[in-house]
């Protein structure tokens, strides 16, 4: 915002020491308030950047990640390079396979399921790293999410991380939603493993009320990034927000939005047709992508849908600061009213 404000053209240090000062004070003001290890902050000895998205900061941790193994491995082997994720994972990350050469066959989706909670096992990560290292395959990304776009399901990152060094890979760990919930010490647990991790990113646009675009990248160990993303540009040689919340009203923000989500969680479970029994599967997957269309029609509550273990699930997304708890009992009335009418016309 401030940058904004004096419209400064910070290309670099040259060109606005104070732009690239202020990056890297608000890059670690945010990695205390995370209690990010000393290897992701500048005052440590790291650091990180402000990107516009996730899809960017990928596609730089992605390419680094590339080229560490293939200065090992030979570039003729950019074919044999496999990333992992889960079948929750963004499609960030199949994009940004292709942008960065890798074949679309190999990105491994890992299947989760229900009672893991829709996250990555790392016994499952282990199987299939050591069945495509037989086929002769070479696992160098893995792609860990804290807070998934269906569920927010945080994968468990210190077992991962250990799987992944046992094999040479770099981890990414996307916490573009959920992790901002993290300043707060009762929800820190879901990025406890981090130091385990190569980079890490948090979109401050999703749930830390700032405009688009603003994504957080930090970097262990940034020389395999800078080696693979610097050029040698003769101009760009040279020797050399706080924002008006404050931390407390920050977190206190986000334990409200928490707090009213464990109520609108607490209102589904009071009515016994939000926990249909998987034979119901078909008619509820019915139900629910009609009720998506009257619910998006009707004006009052705008929600979008995500499809996990084969079922068709609605989202209650509370992360705007200007939503109370009666924006919460009324996005539960306008449901039940929608639910009313969906089955009073049809036979379920
Ligand atoms: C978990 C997660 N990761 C990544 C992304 C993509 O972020 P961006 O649009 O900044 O690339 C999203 C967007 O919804 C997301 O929910």
């Amino acid at each position: 915002m401030l940058t904004t404000c004096f419209n400064v053209v910070g290309f670099n240090w040259m060109a606005s020491p104070a732009a690239t000062e202020l990056e890297t004070i608000v890059m670690d003001w945010l990695g205390d308030m995370l209690k990010l290890p000393n290897s992701f902050l500048f005052s440590g000895t790291d650091g990180g950047v402000l990107h516009g998205s996730t899809h960017e900061s990928v596609v730089c941790t992605m390419a680094s990640a590339r080229d560490q193994i293939l200065s090992r491995i030979g570039e003729e082997n950019i074919g044999k390079l496999v990333a992992y994720g889960s079948d929750q994972t963004h499609s960030v990350i199949q994009k940004v396979s292709q942008i960065v050469g890798i074949p679309s066959k190999n990105f491994r989706a890992i299947e989760t399921t229900i009672s893991s909670s829709f996250t990555l096992s790392p016994e499952t990560l282990r199987l299939t790293v050591c069945s495509d290292m037989e086929a002769g395959l070479v696992p160098f990304y893995l792609w860990a999410t804290v807070g998934t776009t269906a569920t927010t399901a945080a994968d468990p990152l210190g077992p991962l991380c250990n799987v992944a060094k046992d094999y040479g890979m770099w981890v990414h760990v996307d916490a573009a939603y959920a992790g901002s919930a993290c300043i707060c010490p009762e929800f820190r647990q879901y990025i406890d493993g981090i130091e385990g991790a190569n980079s890490f990113t948090l979109n401050a646009q999703k749930w830390f009320f700032t405009a688009l675009d603003c994504c957080r990248l930090w970097v262990k160990n940034p020389s395999a990034l800078t080696k693979s993303m610097s050029t040698d540009l003769e101009v760009l040689r040279n020797k050399a927000s706080e924002w008006s919340y404050g931390v407390a009203n920050l977190r206190n923000f986000l334990r409200s939005h928490v707090k009213m989500a464990k109520r609108f969680e607490g209102l589904v479970r009071t009515d016994e047709r939000a926990n249909p029994t998987p034979s119901d599967e078909k008619c509820v997957n019915e139900v629910n992508c009609k009720l998506l269309e009257v619910i998006n029609g009707c004006g009052r509550v705008y929600t979008s849908h995500a499809v996990v273990g084969g079922m068709y699930v609605l989202l209650c997304a509370i992360g705007a600061s200007l939503t109370e708890e009666k924006h919460v009992a009324m996005a539960w009335k306008v449901v039940q009213e929608h639910v009313d009418a969906i089955l009073s016309l049809t036979m379920y």
